[in-house]
This record gives structure tokens, sequence and C-alpha cells, in this order.
């Protein structure tokens, strides 16, 4: 698969069979790259209402090729201003379409939409791909306990955690979350897109040492692809 980094939180997956999947679709983003990809693509996944995920979502999903995936609230809200195909979903349950598995998994964080009304609960998502490699995106989140209930159950090798601190997790929690998940790879996200995400990549990799956890830091500017 491959994966590339689209700033803030946003990511784009392209599967092993040339499936296009979008993750919290803000394109739009402060330090998006100019070249990014507008689609059209196979899903949508959205882990929470707050602005910076929730996104361009409204634009990109306008045609009914597209399907987006995410918890009931946020269903309700895309249909009423005319998204055509969107999946609603709960916490700790999987939806398969096609041969891509996506599960719905808890974050601690808060989720409304613009206008203040409540958004669902946040969410992160693990998405098992065609040849069974898990990648999981954990969404706004504090660190949780239960992250090892994420690694016993879908053992993701990928993922992807805000060290933003703040609104999220800081490197240092972050490094604790990569000691439950035992993930093979941690790409950093949500930090440096405003001055108050002040986490870094290289506090993230003191932070593992310090820990003593092995797995390895990729980290991706805005543009950059990962290929596992
Ligand atoms: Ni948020
Ligand atoms: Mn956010």
């Amino acid at each position: 698969m491959e994966l590339t980094f689209y700033g803030h939180a946003t990511f784009k997956i392209v599967s092993e069979k040339g499936k296009k999947i979008l993750i919290d679709p803000w394109l739009s983003n402060p330090s998006a790259p100019k070249d990014v990809d507008l689609g059209p693509y196979d899903f949508i996944l959205i882990t929470h209402a707050h602005g910076d995920h929730l996104g361009d979502v409204l634009k990109l999903a306008r045609s009914s090729v597209t399907e987006v995936i995410c918890i009931h609230e946020i269903q309700q809200f895309l249909l009423k201003n005319g998204v055509p195909r969107v999946t609603g979903m709960n916490i700790g349950g999987s939806y398969v379409a096609g041969s891509i598995k996506f599960t719905m998994v808890p974050a601690l964080h808060s989720s409304s939409f613009p206008d203040g009304s409540y958004g669902g609960e946040p969410c992160g998502f693990v998405i098992t791909l065609e040849n069974g490699l898990a990648i999981y995106h954990a969404g706004d989140t504090g660190v949780f306990s239960d992250m090892r209930l994420i690694k016993e159950l879908y053992a993701p090798k990928v993922v992807l955690l805000p060290i933003g601190d703040h609104y999220v997790m800081g490197p240092k929690e972050a490094a604790l979350a990569c000691k439950f998940l035992e993930p093979e790879v941690v790409i950093p996200m949500h930090y440096g897109t405003f001055p108050v995400l002040t986490g870094s990549p290289q506090a993230l990799e003191e932070e593992l040492k310090r820990l003593g956890v092995s797995c390895k830091v990729v980290a991706l500017k805005p543009g950059e692809r990962f290929t596992y």
C-alpha cells in the first residue's frame, strides 16, 4: 500500500488493489501541498466533526462514486447536506466494503459541528486492507490504556498518531501509545499546523528511547509518501 501525508491529520491511502481512501479530508489545510489528489476517492473516513477533520468533505463527496464512512451523527449531517453515499457506524463495530475492513475504535476527545451542535463521539479507524495489513488512524485523542485492545484485536503494523499536544496527545503520551500498540511504524500527525501544536517527531523519538520502545518513527512532510 502507498500512504501520502497531506498535512495535519489528512492521509491518502492507496491499497494494493488500487482502492483510494482519504482520511480526515482537510485538503485545504495550511500545510497541504499544492498537488493534492482531489479524487474521486473510493472511501472518505471522518474521525470527528471538528472543522479540521470534516474538512472539505462536502466538496469532495458530491458523487456516489465516493462512500463516506463516519459515525451515525455525522452521517445524518452529511445526508442533510446533500452527500449521496454515507455509511454510518459506531464504535466497536467493523464494516466490510469489498475486501477492505473499516473498524471504528474509541478516541478520547470531543466532537461538535462548526455551529456547536453535538457531532457524535469522536473515533479512530483501523483499516484492514485486502492483504491483511492493518493501519490505525487514531483521530484526535489522548492516550488511553484500551489502545492495548486495539493491539490485541487488530495488531496494526502502521499507526498514525497525533503528537501536537494541547488538543491531542503530546510526544510523551504518544510514546506510551506506541508501547501499548507495538506497531512497526509510527507516523506522527496533528503537529506544527498551528503554533499551539508544539510536539515534534524528534521529541517523540526521544520519548520512545526513554521508554525503551523500538518502533520506527517515519516523519512525513506534507506531500511525502510511505510505501509498505
Ligand atoms: Ni478535534
Ligand atoms: Mn483536530
